[in-house]
């Protein structure tokens, strides 16, 4: 597939995008979402499907350690630059990456995590994209989804417009996407908590140890409500 150029480079958007996801309140999110959802042991493979300058990477390492291996796949040259830098800094030697769209990621071996962090709605085909994830996994691993969404209520009607601004202004996505319903409708044990009066979430689902392919659709969304 052809990468198409608005998408093939993200890293123009990556000040704003720190910006936003700077906020100290974002933190223990972001830590939930890599260490505690994902919940895999040292030695786990996991893959972070637009792992972007590989900001998650730290806190990936302090779970599946120095026998573990790291995946991360981008679309963006620069952010994969980025992240490329960050592990010759910190001298990873277990950390592999790959540039190309998700949907065509081919993986060396199953995983026992997948970890999508504020990428999930930022991909137009995030439906193929998320049935892809879940046939690399393997039986017994679990996705993990985080991100913002609008909160409920009122609340969430007064946010949206905001939302859209952000989306169109930073490295952020849709935000009428659920994820966690596509996620539901797939995985085991699904989970999610909400943070900062559910302007922020991470869910997480596990794929039965004995799974029979199922399909969530693939329709490329457009940017409206579900
Ligand atoms: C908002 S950034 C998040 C980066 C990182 N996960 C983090 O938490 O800092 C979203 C990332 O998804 C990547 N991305 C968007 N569409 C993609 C696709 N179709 N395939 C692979 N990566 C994609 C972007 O290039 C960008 O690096």
């Amino acid at each position: 597939m052809t990468i198409p150029s608005s998408r093939s480079d993200t890293t123009g958007s990556l000040r704003s995008f720190r910006y936003l996801t700077g906020f100290s309140f974002s933190r223990p999110i972001c830590e939930t979402a890599r260490r505690c959802a994902l919940d895999v042991r040292p030695g786990a493979r996991v893959l972070e499907i637009g792992c972007g300058s590989g900001r998650n990477f730290p806190s990936l390492q302090r779970v599946v350690g120095p026998t573990g291996r790291i995946y991360g796949v981008d679309i963006s040259a620069g952010m994969l630059a980025r992240a490329r830098a960050r592990c010759k800094r910190e001298g990873w030697n277990n950390v592999e990456l790959t540039r190309c769209d998700a949907a065509e990621y081919m993986p060396p071996e199953p995983f026992d995590g997948i970890l999508f962090g504020l990428s999930y709605n930022t991909m137009p085909h995030h439906r193929v994209v998320l049935q892809h994830s879940w046939n690399i996994l393997r039986p017994g691993g679990r996705i993990v989804i985080m991100d913002g969404k609008a909160p409920p209520g009122r609340m969430g009607q007064i946010f949206l417009p905001f939302g859209v601004w952000l989306m169109r202004h930073t490295l952020l996505g849709n935000p009428f996407i659920k994820p966690w319903k596509h996620l539901a409708d797939l995985a085991q044990d699904f989970a999610m908590e909400e943070f900062v009066f559910g302007s922020w979430y991470v869910c997480w689902g596990s794929k039965p140890k004995c799974s029979a392919a199922s399909d969530i659709g693939g329709a490329r969304e457009q940017l409206a409500p579900e």
